[in-house]
């Protein structure tokens, strides 16, 4: 088997199970002394991925924003903050975007062959795109970041990818932070979608620590033997 990165799948969902409610808007779910620990997870990472869905709808920024953590990244010989990583089957983002600012990281956007010259048009500029082959395979994906030098991923959504790195056992550790709200809208995505999964009733997933941060709490999961 290739090698792949340590790959950490991060996220915040609401007590019936919602990355967000179905509306327009970003439904808030982390407080800020969560959200300062998912910038620690950052700023330990090579790379960060997101679903083509999330860059859409969120248009996150994916940046290291503690300054002291930027700059003992550089320190390192790093960059401020790690290489940003999207996928998309149909290439229709915007290259105006946050994730593609000019913000001194690397960006990779991975599709599958038959749109690659489309989405080099559209994005050429502002990132590196990769082509996939006929369909881009998670476990391809983590191999070939693994090629490039990451050796630490950070998975931060959404659930179409969250439940491809799960179903296929591509997925080290799970942190799941649950806030103290529900959505009750079905409509709306969930972590995980339909699918099979390698953890069940008969082999159950570690639960490595429960943190207790403000209002929301932390769920580990050791998801594989090389969790550290
Ligand atoms: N609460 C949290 O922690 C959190 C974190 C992240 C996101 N979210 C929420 O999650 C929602 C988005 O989640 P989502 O499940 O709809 O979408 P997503 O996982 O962010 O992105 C799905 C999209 O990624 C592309 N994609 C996924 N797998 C692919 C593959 N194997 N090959 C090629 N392309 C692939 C496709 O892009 P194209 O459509 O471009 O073809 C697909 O439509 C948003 O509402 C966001 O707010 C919440």
């Amino acid at each position: 088997m290739p090698e792949r990165p340590y790959t950490l799948l991060s996220c915040a969902i609401s007590i019936d199970g919602y990355l967000d409610d179905a509306s327009d808007t970003r439904l808030l779910l982390s407080n800020e002394a969560d959200l300062d620990r998912v910038d620690g997870v950052r700023a330990g990472s090579d790379a960060i991925l997101v679903g083509a869905a999330t860059v859409r709808s969120d248009n996150p920024r994916l940046l290291v924003r503690a300054r002291d953590r930027r700059e003992a990244r550089v320190a390192r010989g790093l960059p401020p903050s790690p290489m940003k990583v999207t996928v998309t089957e149909r290439g229709k983002l915007d290259a105006g975007s946050h994730f593609f600012a000019d913000d001194h990281t690397e960006k990779l956007v991975y599709c599958p062959s038959d749109i690659v010259a489309e989405a080099r048009d559209r994005l050429g500029s502002v990132a590196t795109v990769v082509d996939g082959g006929q369909r881009v395979g998670m476990g391809w994906l983590s191999a070939d970041l693994h090629t490039r030098g990451v050796s630490r991923l950070m998975v931060e959504g959404g659930g179409t990818v969250l439940t491809q790195f799960l179903g296929e056992d591509l997925a080290d550790e799970l942190h799941l932070v649950i806030a103290p709200l529900l959505v009750g809208d079905s409509r709306a995505v969930r972590f995980v979608e339909n699918g099979r999964f390698p953890w069940s009733q008969e082999r159950r997933a570690t639960l490595a620590e429960v943190r207790r941060i403000g209002d929301v709490v932390l769920m580990r999961y050791a998801l594989s033997s090389r969790f550290r």
